[in-house]
């Protein structure tokens, strides 16, 4: 039987590509983004594996209304995958916008927060997977970066919660860095695939 992978940020970039890779290797995949006509093409081009939904990561009850959807057409989730993310127009804290910050810390911090969330009982339910889009921006200091900030939230809460999945049994966490997620996630869906 196919697995089933839940994606934030699908609609584009990483997350688009991610399932392409996934359909590629017999995953059923779950696009979650607000941009309902970049999600509904990927899913005219990826065919009866990919689903659309829509919805926005700063609002926990979307997550959890996609998740409990996919989870039904599916049987169960398997892996879930938290990536929507954004950068900044600005960079630095002396010339950044705090209005910007805010909308950012929503997505970047508080939007991966509430995927996990929302994630937990389907993961628990299937010894399933979690993986975070970190960067090497939260890995090393940048002069002034906000942005590089968010990105320490997601490595350092990464790395916390794969201390708490680990008394679920089976579960496990990989903070990807951007710089190295190609090979990884290419490895990744090879070794998952039944
Ligand atoms: N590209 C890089 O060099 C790089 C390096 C390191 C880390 N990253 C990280 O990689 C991740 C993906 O970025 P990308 O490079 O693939 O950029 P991207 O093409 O701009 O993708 C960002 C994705 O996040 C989604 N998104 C943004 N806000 C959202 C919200 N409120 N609710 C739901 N989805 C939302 C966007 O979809 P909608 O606009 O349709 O909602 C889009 O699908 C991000 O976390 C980013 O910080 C990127």
């Amino acid at each position: 039987m196919s697995k089933a992978l839940f994606i934030t940020g699908a609609s584009s970039g990483i997350g688009a590509a991610t399932a392409r890779a996934a359909v590629a290797q017999g995953w059923h995949v779950g696009l979650f983004a607000r941009s309902e006509g970049k999600l509904k093409a990927l899913v005219d081009e990826l065919g009866e594996q990919a689903v659309a939904l829509p919805g926005d990561v700063t609002d926990l009850k979307n997550l959890e209304a996609a998740m409990a959807d996919f989870a039904g057409r599916t049987g169960g989730i398997d892996a879930v995958f938290a990536n929507a993310g954004m950068g900044l127009s600005v960079a630095g804290t002396d010339a950044g916008d705090p209005e910007e910050w805010e909308r950012m810390i929503r997505v970047n911090v508080l939007g991966v927060l509430w995927t996990v969330k929302a994630a937990m009982p389907h993961l628990k339910q299937r010894a399933g997977h979690l993986l975070l889009t970190g960067s090497a921006a939260g890995r090393r200091h940048i002069e002034g970066s906000v942005y590089g900030a968010s990105k320490w939230f997601v490595h350092g809460y990464g790395g916390n919660l794969s201390e708490e999945m680990k008394s679920f049994g089976s579960l496990s966490l990989n903070a990807l860095n951007f710089a190295r997620d190609w090979r990884y996630l290419r490895r990744y869906f090879v070794k998952l695939t039944i």
